[in-house]
Parts: C-alpha cells; sequence; structure tokens
C-alpha cells in the first residue's frame, strides 16, 4: 500500500509512477466529494502556512481552499510580510514555523529554498512553484487529461509548446515519462530543457514505454499529438529585458487553429494559467504596446475553443492539491 504521510512534495522525481497514480486517484475522490457536497474535514485541528515570495491565484486559493474543506487553519504570508529572507534566514523560519503548523507551502525562486524549508521543518513541506519545477500544477493538468481521454493516458502524447525550459515544461517532462506519455518539446533550441534532465527522462520514459523528444519542427511535433500545452513566454522572476529576444524567437511556436488542425481529432489545450491570449490585461496592453504583438503564446480564438480545458485544469488544482496536503497528512 502507497502512503506518503510525512513526506514533502517537492518535484516529482521523488515521487514513483505508483504514487503519483495514487495521488491522482485521491484527486479524483475529492473532486467527487466535493461535487456532491460530501463534508471531508479530515484534518480537522491542523493547520498550515503559505510562504509566497512570488504573486499566485490559482495556487494560493486552491490550498486556502482546500486546507479549509479538510478542516484546517490556514496563514497566507506574502512576498513582503515576513521575516524570511530579509532579517531571517530560511533554516531559521522553517525551524519557527515547523513548531506552529502541520504543513508548509512555499513558492518561490531556488529550488534550494524550498528543499532548505523542507530539511529544517520536521513537518512536509508542499512546492508551489520555483524556478525549477511546479509540481502541484502537473497533478491538475493529468487529471484533466485522464478526464478527457476516459482515465486512459498511457500511450498519449502530449506537446508543450514555447518556453520548453521552464518550470512547467521541465515538470511535465517527468510526470509523462513517469505515466507512459510521450512527451514532445516543441522550441527554439535555446529554450529546450536541460540536457541532463532530457538523459534522465529518457530513462524513465523507456521504462514506462513512451518517448521524449526535442524538436524546433512545429509539424512534426503536433501532428498526431492528443494534448497540445503552452505557457507565458517570460516566467516571473524573470528580467523585462528578455520580453523581446522571446517573443523573437517564440512567435514561431505560438498556439493556434492551425497547429489545433495538426493534432489528433479530440486534441485537447491546456495552460496552466495565467495566460496571455489577449491584450485584456495590464500587461498584456503593455507589451503590445511595446513590441507590436496583440496575442502571444495562444491565439485567443485557441483559449476559448471547446478543446480548450483550462478552466477544468485550474479548479482540478484545487482537488489534486487537497490530495497532496491530505496524503502528506493523514496519519
Ligand atoms: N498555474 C498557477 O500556478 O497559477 P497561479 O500563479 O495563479 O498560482
Ligand atoms: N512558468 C510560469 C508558470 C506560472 C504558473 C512562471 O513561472 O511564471
Amino acid at each position: 500500500p502507497i502512503n506518503l504521510s510525512g513526506r514533502p512534495f517537492l518535484r516529482l522525481l521523488d515521487f514513483s509512477t505508483e504514487e503519483i497514480e495514487y495521488l491522482l486517484k485521491l484527486s479524483k475522490n475529492f473532486k467527487d466529494l466535493k461535487r456532491t457536497g460530501t463534508p471531508h474535514r479530515y484534518l480537522e485541528g491542523k493547520n498550515i502556512v503559505l510562504l509566497f515570495q512570488k504573486t499566485s491565484t490559482r495556487t494560493r486559493c486552491a490550498f486556502e481552499v482546500g486546507a479549509m474543506d479538510l478542516g484546517m487553519g490556514v496563514t497566507y504570508l506574502d512576498p513582503g510580510s515576513s521575516q524570511m529572507g530579509k532579517k531571517e534566514s530560511i533554516e531559521d523560519t522553517a525551524r519557527v514555523l515547523g513548531r506552529f503548523y502541520d504543513g508548509i507551502e512555499f513558492r518561490g525562486f531556488a529550488q534550494t529554498d524550498v528543499e532548505d524549508l523542507a530539511e529544517n521543518a520536521g513537518v512536509p513541506v508542499w512546492n508551489g512553484l520555483t524556478t525549477e519545477w511546479h509540481p502541484t500544477q502537473m497533478l491538475a493538468d493529468i487529471l484533466t487529461v485522464q478526464e478527457n481521454f476516459n482515465y486512459d493516458i498511457k500511450g498519449k502524447t502530449l506537446v508543450f509548446m514555447g518556453d520548453a525550459a521552464n518550470n512547467v515544461a521541465r515538470s511535465l517532462m517527468v510526470v509523462c515519462s513517469k505515466l507512459g506519455m510521450n512527451f514532445v518539446a516543441c522550441g527554439p533550441k535555446e529554450n529546450m530543457p536541460d540536457a541532463e534532465l532530457v538523459k534522465t527522462c529518457e530513462a524513465i520514459a523507456a521504462e514506462n514505454g513512451c518517448t521524449v523528444k526535442c524538436t524546433d519542427d512545429v509539424k512534426d511535433a503536433c501532428t498526431g499529438a492528443d494534448v497540445i500545452y503552452t505557457d507565458v513566454w517570460v516566467s516571473m522572476g524573470e528580467p523585462d529585458e528578455v520580453w523581446a529576444e522571446r517573443i523573437k524567437h517564440l512567435e514561431k511556436f505560438r498556439v493556434t487553429k492551425e497547429v489545433m488542425a495538426m493534432a489528433n481529432e479530440g486534441a485537447i489545450f491546456l495552460h496552466c494559467l495565467p495566460a496571455f491570449h489577449d491584450t485584456n490585461t495590464t500587461i498584456g496592453a503593455d507589451i503590445a504596446e511595446r513590441f507590436g504583438v496583440t496575442e502571444m503564446e495562444v491565439e485567443d480564438e485557441v483559449f476559448e475553443s471547446k478543446a480548450s480545458k483550462v478552466f477544468d485544469e485550474a479548479e482540478n488544482r484545487m482537488h489534486t492539491i487537497k490530495a497532496v496536503m491530505y496524503a502528506t497528512l493523514c496519519g
């Protein structure tokens, strides 16, 4: 039997195929409980803290609502309001918060920071995104794929378009390899996952009967795809100056109607969100004016199409994060 009690959740490379499948099953159960209005206050009396060094909508709210549904108390600490990283080290913060709380969520920059936190807290630490990884996102993504392909995802092909060197693409490559899905990174050579990780994932994929591919050929990548996935071209924490270069290199890898048409019949579109699909946001309008482009990683028409499952995917963040908290905190 799978037992994740007390385990930190820092990156998917640390989890076996069976453990990831168990978390997905648990997520589906929690989704059913929520849908039917069945109370599930299994962790009553526990408390968790959310530490954010970067902004968030989905991850923060998923942890908050998930914790409240499970009967737990929650404290949110925004990027400016704790001593951590200014007057106090991560190690000392961990040793203090570990005495108050039963679990700690962290969103920040270096993966080594969330690792330091986990080493010193004495309670489970969950990675809510670092520059390197975004492991909770993957569970929601895969649950969404399962829901659209009758829970039979082995042998399906997921193509990530754009900045395939980022936290989301790297995490997708790992989860696909572990779960028997073919993974294709499609982008320019300078935006590919690092060679060492590709090698690691190729070996994992081989064990699970699937493949990993990196290419800059859109047609080759998307023909026969079941899932087309993209993310922002510039991630949180990257300097503003990279926009010009990214737009120039990544425009060829925008998810358009033509790209979706190359994919298999019934293929779906996913995006972790937030997305630049129109200029209807402050940042979108600013970028549009500065660079003369109105769409970024995905065309509005694709984003709003029937194939787009991005809001199911967003909802699934809550059910999957609940599963992670439950699995690691239950006795
Ligand atoms: N997808 C995701 O992590 O969204 P937030 O940045 O809003 O948490
Ligand atoms: N790659 C994005 C993901 C946001 C959820 C970022 O790190 O900003």
